[in-house]
């Protein structure tokens, strides 16, 4: 038997975030060494007390789970309760956790991990690359142990949707996300419109939903607000941004098209702060950075979802 690949995702738990780290959980490829938690669409404290039942729910409180960094490394931002509940998961008001997070920093744990699996680490970010930056900034060697990295982020022609240019990940962090994209040589990247372009219909997401599981019921639950407000404001489709992002790291070959191209993160700009400037041609000399998701293999996507619901 071949050895599982390692996997550490860097998360601020939210509801497709949920959804990203069940199906995580129920891939037999690889073996979640840690979750490292980042401040985001609510504040840490949501953040790392949803990771934490999300473990409990899924029966893997064997998986170690960090907190990491409260604020954006610059500038506060607003979060995104709005769209994923107060508490980030639908306000359902769950039974605490009975675990805790573990004492180490999450960008220790980052840091350490990387040694410990070094050349095979699978690193995935589906929330403010805050964490991530921090620890470059402790060892800026880690991207040579780091065997890949998959980010969510970024709007790759410029269609945002927390402002008109920017994506929730980088508008949150966007000094964060300017530095890791510095650093890394290489980030395969699924962006706000590779998750337009792979929408889940609602109605066979309330029908997978239905599972006879405690992982969907749980689920259920805590996507129900956020469902509701996808109907009204955005139609038929709900869109998973983490879950596509996951699906690209965990089944890569179900990846139908990707762009190499140089990605450059906006710092300042009026209008623009936080945007993802992609060098569709090539024209500023720099080496192509990302390796840009545009088109996934739909039936493969949902197999996917509906396996981590249905899971045990
Ligand atoms: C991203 O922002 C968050 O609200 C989601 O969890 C996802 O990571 C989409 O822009
Ligand atoms: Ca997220």
């Amino acid at each position: 038997m071949t050895k599982k690949i390692p996997l550490l995702i860097d998360t601020d738990p939210g509801v497709d975030d949920a959804l990203a780290l069940l199906m995580a959980f129920n891939d037999d490829r690889h073996d979640v060494v840690g979750l490292t938690i980042a401040a985001g669409n609510v504040g840490l404290r949501h953040t790392v007390r949803n990771a934490l039942k999300l473990c409990e729910v899924a029966g893997r409180d064997d998986v170690p789970v960090f907190a990491g960094t409260p604020e954006p490394l610059l500038h506060p931002a607003p979060d995104a309760g709005y769209v994923h509940g107060q508490d980030g998961f639908g306000d359902i008001g769950y039974p605490p956790p009975a675990r805790s997070a573990e004492t180490e920093h999450a960008a220790l744990a980052i840091l350490r991990l990387s040694h410990e699996h070094a050349g095979r680490l699978l690193l995935v970010a589906l929330g403010p690359l805050t964490n991530i930056a921090l620890a470059l900034k402790l060892d800026p060697t880690l991207p040579q142990r780091v065997a890949r990295f998959v980010v969510m982020g970024g709007a790759v022609t410029g269609h945002g949707n927390i402002t008109p240019a920017a994506e929730f990940n980088f508008y949150f962090d966007p000094e964060a996300a300017h530095l890791v994209f510095q650093a890394f040589g290489r980030i395969d990247l699924a962006d706000w419109e590779a998750t337009i372009a792979h929408g889940l219909h609602h109605e066979r997401v309330a029908e997978w939903l239905r599972a006879d599981s405690p992982r969907a019921r749980f689920y259920a639950g805590i996507s129900e607000k956020t469902r509701l407000w996808s109907i009204d404001r955005r139609g038929d489709h709900w869109y998973a941004a983490d879950a596509v992002a996951m699906a690209f790291a965990l089944a890569p070959e179900g990846a139908l098209e990707v762009a190499e191209r140089p990605v450059a993160i906006e710092l300042q700009g009026a209008h623009t702060r936080g945007a993802s400037v992609v060098d569709w041609r090539r024209e500023s000399g720099r080496p192509d950075s990302a390796h840009i998701l545009l088109k996934y293999d739909q039936d493969r996507f949902e197999g996917l979802i509906r396996a981590a619901l249905a899971a045990g």
